[in-house]
């Protein structure tokens, strides 16, 4: 049976920190964030929004947009790892305010839970409901599967240039309009590892960040060596001598913590791939230098970073690869245009790939690109750490949702930032009756209770 995503809606906050204003305040060079990091604007969170208020937002939007009622929904999945309770799921505050909507008890029937693994979890949700669909245990109804972040760093961290905020949401079911899922192929890696994590009653993460870019780098390749033996023992791509898998992709998705990342990952995949190729001779002979090899090749990822001479060799190695015209052709056709909303949105944890995904469509099919049949790999990853890799191929009535695509109307009109206004909101000095933007057809928190018996209990409103 065929599963996988037939629809997808966005919800990004109206307020954002542009690029030029954080370098300033920061005392940066702005073309580090906007060349080094593929950085021009932030999303942030107003002070009376959530990620719960995020994701009932993006529900909303796609229930609407496609005249769904409650019934039709069986499965209500909320990725995310900016939970504000231990216990209480995100899914209930969100069907709490959907029945605000559509009547109290309308989502009675309908399961679902909170998932957990840094950025990857949504990717995870995404696959047990599609295994869900598969087994036929659907009953005609979708499923939905929400990624909602708020990507906080702490001030004047080298993260603070990389926040943002987004909700995702994706409708699954037996006849997606726009992706089915390729079955048996999905592969995972995983390992304990401290490169980010978010201690209890932390708001923001402790991070390592070289060392998380070099895992996230190192997973994702882990995963794609096992998605590779899977694809091949299944028999769904057959790899001719002097192919890699990566060939079989017409679109390369990456989590996107930043922009340039997704350069970087690529980057690393490619290389690591067409070294066994013989396309590789000629490559090596266009850069002009031997590929470094680090002091210690079996070290830790702290021996290689610790390496100074071999980062230094390996930086300028990567940088005349990625010039190479054969990197250009793949990066401009397979990754480039999933980047564009993550340089205008910035990093939304969960929800990156995804909006990626989003991006790449209506990038591509503005191109004039016939999508129809084309491959779609995604390389998702989580820190803490686990990765995973999968594909899909795009179905034929994929026009029915791409054609409508428009980000920046689906964005809206956003507000641009005043440093004082941006500390204010990352300090927590407003109160929800504070926010910034005043938006109607939205739900918005309107109280966090502190009284000791009811200590953080949230109520939202559905603004008319
Ligand atoms: P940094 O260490 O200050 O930056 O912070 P840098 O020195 O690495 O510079 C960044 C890039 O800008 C480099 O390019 C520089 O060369 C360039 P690259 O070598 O990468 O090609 N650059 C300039 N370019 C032009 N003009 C200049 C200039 N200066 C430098 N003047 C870092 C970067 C990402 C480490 C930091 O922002 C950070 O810690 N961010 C948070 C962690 C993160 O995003 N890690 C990514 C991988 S882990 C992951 O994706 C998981 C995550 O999403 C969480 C989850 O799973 O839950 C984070």
């Amino acid at each position: 049976m065929a599963a996988g995503i037939d629809d997808i809606a966005i919800y990004i906050p109206r307020l954002y920190v542009d690029a030029a204003d954080f370098a300033e305040n920061r005392g940066l060079d702005p073309v580090k964030l906007q060349k080094g990091l593929g950085v021009s604007q932030m999303a942030i969170v107003d002070a009376n929004q959530d990620p719960a208020c995020l994701a009932a937002n993006a529900c909303l939007r796609i229930m609407q947009k496609n005249n769904l009622s409650p019934d039709d929904i069986g499965r209500l999945y909320i990725s995310t790892e900016s939970a504000f309770d231990e216990s209480k799921a995100m899914n209930s505050y969100v069907i709490g305010m959907l029945e605000q909507v559509y009547g109290q008890g309308s989502f009675e029937h309908c399961g679902g839970v909170e998932t957990k693994f840094a950025c990857v979890s949504g990717s995870y949700a995404l696959y047990d409901n599609t295994n869900w669909i598969r087994a036929g245990e659907a009953e005609g109804k979708h499923a939905l599967v929400v990624v909602s972040d708020i990507a906080k760093y702490d001030m004047g961290s080298s993260g603070e240039m990389t926040q943002g905020a987004g909700a995702v949401v994706m409708l699954l079911n037996d006849k997606p309009r726009l992706l089915a899922f390729d079955p048996k192929v999905t592969a995972t890696s995983i390992k304990d590892e401290y490169d980010f994590y978010r201690p209890f009653g932390k708001e923001t993460p402790i991070v390592h960040g070289q060392y998380s870019n070099l895992l996230y780098m190192i997973q994702v390749r882990k995963a794609l060596e096992s998605y590779k033996k899977k694809v091949v023992s299944s028999g769904l791509i057959k790899m001719e001598q002097g192919e890699t898998i990566l060939d079989h992709m017409d679109y390369i998705n990456m989590h996107l913590p930043y922009s340039n990342m997704g350069k970087k990952a690529l980057a690393y995949l490619v290389r690591h791939e067409w070294r066994q190729l013989p396309r590789w001779k000629k490559i090596l002979d266009e850069i002009g230098m031997k590929e470094p090899i680090p002091k210690d090749p079996r070290g830790t990822i702290e021996s290689v970073l610790g390496d100074e001479e071999f980062m230094a060799k390996d930086h300028e190695f990567t940088k005349l690869f990625t010039k190479t015209q054969e990197y250009q052709e793949v990066y401009e056709s397979k990754l480039s245009s999933s980047l564009i909303a993550s340089t205008m949105i910035g990093n939304l944890y969960t929800a990156s790939l995804y909006l990626g995904f989003r991006s790449s469509l209506e990038f591509e099919y503005q191109k004039g690109v016939d999508l129809e049949g084309k491959r779609i790999g995604f390389g998702s990853y989580g820190s803490g750490s686990s990765a995973m890799v999968f594909s899909g191929v795009v179905q034929p009535s994929y026009k029915e949702i791409v054609r409508d695509m428009n980000l920046e109307s689906e964005i809206g009109s956003r507000k641009r930032l005043t440093w004082g206004e941006y500390e204010e909101l990352h300090e927590n000095k407003l109160s929800p009756e504070e926010s910034i933007v005043h938006s109607n057809k939205e739900f918005i928190l309107v109280h966090i209770d502190t009284k000791k018996e009811s200590r953080g209990e949230r109520r939202y409103v559905y603004n008319e």
